[in-house]
Formats: structure tokens, C-alpha cells, sequence
């Protein structure tokens, strides 16, 4: 795998949406401590990562990623991490139940911090600054100061990530992941009156753990039942934290980011000769790749063959992120140039990021409506070419915010100020989630019935 490559040569390559510190030297400071600190996450849990997206390439797993669109230091608290690991265990446990696979269940969490933006700068009330970056960068207040890049934050970003990953770590295995508790959640979503046609979902998984306790299989007799594998990722977007956080693996020997087990490529960063591409090549984790309208298909295959040349299955994971109605004039072409290449890769759907609109309150917002079809979208052109739709990518939040209008509960455009809490985009909140993975569950329920209709013929 990529033999002489370091981990500092993304230096000499052309960098996009990086900060430009004043004072290099700094800079220089917190690199050297950063490096000096343990990393995050550990090679075996990334490889272990690999093996399980490698599953979903194939069809025997599906992948569900969610979290904030931008982790910020003034929103971190144990209550919001717990909030958003509980709806994203109870969305695993609704789509696995219509998947009828395991779902391999990875966070935009402890890393999600560094944010693109589409300006460099921001105008407010007729003064103009440099834009917010997210708080591994700069500040969200808009002052002169709070804008200026400042290295110091890469150290607070740092000690916010491990607290997290502690703390869900320790939810993963101690006891508050267990499908029972899990099950009981939904239970409670679906007595509202709204969520009505999701009750008959929920009483089917219940049936169907009550059978299994019966048979014998509970979570003292499985551990399955008790605990999770929960993975973090983040976009690779400063590179500088990435390089001081990237480690060699005793096992392997070879590069791993220790700043989270998955980390990705965005839309705004992935030039074929660019910095970000130039780092992740060399690093072992699990790479995630956006792909938005402007990706032409040659452009992927080079993409494809600069970061997994060795075609492992798991390695490469592509973001479609389109936009509801755009899907069908971009994802057949990218499709096929991936089958022109013979190349293994997981085909996931974040609805999000091409469907952010203004809303007539002046608020970024995202139809729960566009988000649905843009998935309904992505299953259909998968139908279609006869390719594995492995996945779905969220940017959602435990909280019970008004950031995305639509849903069961309808969030309005008027009801956008009420609880609008996001550094940066707008997320779904628990029951928008929720309801999203019954939506999908019903989705993959419905290419199960196809398939084996087709079989039995
Ligand atoms: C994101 O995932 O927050 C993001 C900025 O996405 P994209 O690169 O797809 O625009
Ligand atoms: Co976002």
C-alpha cells in the first residue's frame, strides 16, 4: 500500500478551505504536543471498521452514519452525546429490522469539528469577516477576533474528542446499549398519536425479541444483545491535526489517522491532486468520499484508484450526496464508471448536503420531505443498475431541535427560530431521525419482498 508516501507530504500540494494561521509558530507548538499525545482511536478498531463496510460492499451489512454537521465546544455535555447515541442505536435497530442484516453503526462524533465553507467570508448588518470555520478553527461569535484562526483551539478539539469517545465507549459496553432498552425507546416514539403507522413496525420487532427470549437468546446468553460496535468519523478537513494525530501501526506498520476510525474527503476537498486526497491515500482507515454533482466520472476513477489501489473491499466508501431530483442525472454515470473499474466500494446516501434551502424566516433549512425522496431516489437508481445501496449518512442530533421543517411532529418554517442550535447545518431531530430510519427500513423491506419474489420465480 501506497509505499513512500508520508505523512507530511500533503504540504506540498495544493490546499483548499485550510485555515491561514498568522502565527506559524504556534502552530508548530501544538503540532509537536498533539503528537506527542496518545491518538484517539487504535489501528485494530479501524481495520475492524474495514471488515465490516466490506460486509456492507456486499450486501451482507448496511451502513448508518449520523451526527452534528459541526460538533462545537459550547454544545458539548454528556446529555447531548448520550441523546444522539440513543437515536442513533434506535435507528440501527429499525433498519436492521428492515434490512434483516447487521447494521455497522459509525458517528459523526468526537472529531466532527472543521468545517468547508461555500465564502471565505460572512456579511452581517453591512460588516464583513472571515467565515466560521468550525471551533477546531475559529470562533462562531461574529467579532474581528473570535475569526482568527487559532491554533490553541486543535488542543480543546483534541481533549473534547477523547472525553466523548470515553464516554461512548463506555455506553457501547456497559450496559445502556442493550437491545432491550433500546426496543423500549421506540416503544415509547410510536405511542404517539402522530406515529401511528409505525407502531405495527415496532410491535414486529417485539415479537420478535420476545420469540428469541423465549427460545433462550437474551443479553446474559448473548452478548450481542448487551453491547454495540460504535465507530466515529469526520471529515479530514485540517490537515495539520490529522498529520499530528496520524501514527504507525505496530501490528501492520503502517499509517493510521488516530483522530477517528473513519475519516472522509468533501465534496469542496477532493481535487485528484490535492492535499486531502494526498493524506488519506496513506493512511489505512476506512476512507469516505463525497460525491456531489460536480464529480465527473473520470474524476472518480482516478479517485478510486488513488485511494484504494489495491481494491480492498471496505476501504472506500462513497458519499452521494446530490440532491432530491438530481439523483438520477448523476448517480447512473458514477455507478457505471465504478463497474467500468471493477471496483469494490460501500455506495451510501447523504440527503442532506444537496438539499439545504433558505427558508422564507431567512433560516438554512432541509424539507424532511427532500430528504426522504432523495433516498427513495438513491434506493431506485440502485434498483435500477442492479447495485448495492449500502447505506445512509445523516446529519441529526438526540436534541429536540427545530432545524429541518417536516416530519410526523411538523416542524414549520415558523417554528425554525424556536430551537435552532447548529454551529452550521441544519440537522434532523430525534423523531425526524427516527422516523427517517422506519422510512428506509420500509424501503429495504420492499427490495427484500422484490428479490425474493424474483428468486421464487
Ligand atoms: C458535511 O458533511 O458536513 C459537508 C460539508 O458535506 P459536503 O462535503 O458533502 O458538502
Ligand atoms: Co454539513
Amino acid at each position: 500500500m501506497t509505499k513512500g508516501w508520508t505523512k507530511s507530504d500533503w504540504r506540498a500540494k495544493p490546499r483548499v478551505q485550510m485555515p491561514d494561521y498568522p502565527d506559524l509558530g504556534a502552530v508548530k507548538a501544538v503540532e509537536s504536543q498533539l503528537a506527542k499525545y496518545p491518538p484517539l482511536v487504535f489501528a485494530g478498531e479501524a481495520r475492524k471498521l474495514k471488515k465490516a463496510l466490506g460486509e456492507v460492499a456486499q450486501g451482507r451489512a448496511f451502513l448508518l452514519q449520523g451526527g452534528d454537521c459541526a460538533e462545537s465546544f459550547a454544545e458539548f455535555s454528556a446529555d447531548n452525546i448520550r441523546d444522539t447515541f440513543k437515536v442513533i442505536l434506535q435507528m440501527a435497530i429499525v433498519l436492521t429490522w428492515g434490512a434483516k442484516v447487521p447494521v455497522v453503526k459509525v458517528g459523526r462524533m468526537a472529531g466532527q469539528f472543521a468545517k468547508p465553507r461555500s465564502a471565505p467570508t460572512e456579511a452581517m448588518g453591512g460588516v464583513e469577516l472571515p467565515s466560521y470555520r468550525g471551533d477546531i478553527i475559529n470562533g462562531f461569535d461574529f467579532t474581528p477576533e473570535a475569526r482568527i484562526p487559532d491554533p490553541q483551539r486543535m488542543l480543546q478539539a483534541y481533549t473534547q474528542a477523547a472525553a466523548s469517545l470515553n464516554l461512548l465507549r463506555a455506553f457501547s459496553t456497559g450496559g445502556y446499549a442493550d437491545i432491550h432498552r433500546v426496543q423500549s425507546w421506540i416503544a415509547g416514539f410510536t405511542e404517539e398519536d402522530e406515529a401511528k403507522r409505525y407502531r405495527e413496525f415496532a410491535t414486529r420487532i417485539q415479537d420478535a425479541m420476545d420469540f428469541m427470549a423465549a427460545a433462550g437468546v437474551t443479553s446474559e446468553t448473548a452478548t450481542s444483545l448487551s453491547t454495540v460496535d460504535f465507530y466515529t468519523s469526520h471529515e479530514a478537513l485540517l490537515l495539520e491535526y490529522e498529520e499530528a494525530l496520524c501514527r504507525i501501526d505496530s501490528t501492520t506498520g503502517l499509517p493510521v489517522a488516530g483522530s477517528g476510525h473513519m475519516i472522509w474527503i468533501g465534496d469542496r476537498t477532493r481535487q485528484t491532486e490535492g492535499a486531502h486526497v494526498e493524506f488519506c491515500r496513506g493512511v489505512q482507515n476506512p476512507i469516505g468520499l463525497k460525491c456531489g454533482p460536480s464529480l465527473s466520472s473520470n474524476d472518480l476513477k482516478v479517485l478510486v484508484e488513488r485511494l484504494n489501489p489495491d481494491n480492498e473491499p471496505g476501504r472506500l466508501t462513497l458519499i452521494a450526496r446530490f440532491g432530491a431530483g438530481k439523483v438520477g442525472e448523476n448517480l447512473p454515470r458514477l455507478i457505471r464508471a465504478i463497474q467500468e473499474e471493477g471496483a469494490h466500494v460501500v455506495w451510501t446516501c447523504d440527503p442532506m448536503h444537496g438539499n439545504t434551502i433558505k427558508a422564507a424566516t431567512g433560516y438554512k433549512t432541509r424539507p424532511f420531505d427532500s430528504v426522504l425522496r432523495e433516498v427513495r431516489e438513491f434506493f431506485a437508481v440502485h434498483k435500477a443498475e442492479g447495485t448495492i445501496p449500502g447505506g445512509v449518512h445523516f446529519e441529526m442530533t438526540g436534541q429536540d431541535v427545530t432545524e429541518c421543517t417536516g416530519g410526523v411532529r411538523a416542524v414549520k418554517d415558523e417554528d425554525l427560530s424556536d430551537r435552532y442550535h447548529t454551529a452550521c447545518d441544519p440537522r434532523l431531530n430525534a423523531s425526524q431521525s427516527l422516523e427517517l430510519a422506519f422510512l428506509v427500513a420500509e424501503e429495504l423491506l420492499d427490495r427484500r419482498a422484490l428479490s425474493r419474489a424474483a428468486a421464487s420465480q
